[in-house]
């Protein structure tokens, strides 16, 4: 039997709504999960780049065994139903850059976990397929646009559940997702987070994440302007991120920019604007990262309001 399964890419936090809010993005991962019938051959992972981005060194470095977070999201599944996975080839078709705060792990998590659960008959619900993909990931708000698609708000409750809301995304407010050339994985980019943080700063982005949801809802774009803003994460990561903070200083003065936060954990950025001037805006993008000899890949894309979807279902 052989499985494919494709999952979109995501972009998480929105400034201020950091590890809760998520939206599905047209980027996508194909993960093929393969039975094979011959005992003995074990796990094999195979990852095909199909980006336009170098993602040589980066797949180079991602482990190919039992270690892969797609080999542990599996294995946790097949456990959950008392047995263990053998024989398994998963192939993995990436379009989804890797290690630049678009939810490429996520999404492989997700593939993989969707593709082992048609394999075994669908035991897992979606809530059942959430918990275990936070469990593998740590934290909801790539995982949960990743299964269900869409803009959503998101929540890891104490025991393990995931509660999420889907939010619907203005038509007239653009995304435009900026990819620098250069790589950060997510858990160099969470190191530099503080365990604590003062009162006032998280009272600071629980205002801002209220304003985020209504100002959605009442597409109130001035609004939106401090919804964006943040004090958890974003300047704790800017020195991993050269270029961030002339960026945003360098679009500020810009009437039609809302916003421009970190993607997830980054090193990729999202600009959320009014429909006019996006070559403005990316022009203004590009030559800041070009000062810091940094290439970019700058694209304008709709939500993805698709999640995972199994695309193909074989014997084989
Ligand atoms: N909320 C996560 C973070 C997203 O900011 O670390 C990681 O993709």
């Amino acid at each position: 039997m052989k499985i494919s399964v494709k999952v979109p890419a995501t972009t998480a936090n929105f400034g201020s709504g950091f590890d809760c809010l998520g939206m599905a993005l047209p980027i996508y991962n194909v993960i093929t999960i393969e039975e094979t019938v011959l005992p003995g051959t074990g796990i094999e992972i195979n990852i095909i780049s199909e980006t336009d981005d170098d993602d040589e060194f980066a797949i180079e470095h991602i482990p190919k065994d039992e270690n892969n977070i797609i080999y542990k999201a599996v294995e946790m599944l097949y456990n959950s139903i008392g047995q263990s996975p053998s024989e398994l080839k998963i192939n993995i078709k990436s379009q989804i850059p890797i290690a630049k705060g678009l939810g490429s792990s996520a999404s492989i998590i997700v593939g993989g976990l969707y593709a082992a659960n048609e394999l075994l008959n669908r035991p897992a619900d979606e809530a059942a397929l959430l918990s275990i993909a936070t469990e593998v990931e740590g934290h909801p708000d790539n995982v949960t646009p990743a299964i269900v698609g869409g803009l959503v708000l998101t929540s890891l409750e104490d025991d393990g559940s995931i509660v999420y809301r889907k939010l619907p995304w203005p038509d007239e407010w653009q995304l435009t997702v900026c990819v620098p050339d250069y790589e950060l994985a997510t858990d160099i980019s969470r190191s530099v987070l503080p365990k604590e943080v003062p009162l006032k700063d998280a009272a600071f982005n629980a205002r801002r994440t209220a304003m985020f949801v209504e100002a959605l809802y009442s597409k109130d774009a001035e609004l939106m302007k401090l919804a964006l803003q943040d004090k958890l994460h974003q300047s704790y990561r800017t020195k991993l991120v050269p270029g961030l903070q002339e960026i945003i200083d360098n679009l500020k003065h810009e009437e039609n920019v809302i916003g421009c936060v970190l993607s997830g954990a980054g090193p990729s950025l999202l600009i959320i604007s009014q429909k006019n001037n996006l070559d403005r805006i990316k022009s203004i993008v590009s030559d800041t990262w070009a000062n810091f000899n940094v290439r970019t890949d700058i694209r304008t894309m709709k939500v993805e309001e698709k999640g995972a979807q199994v695309i193909e279902s074989s014997f084989t």
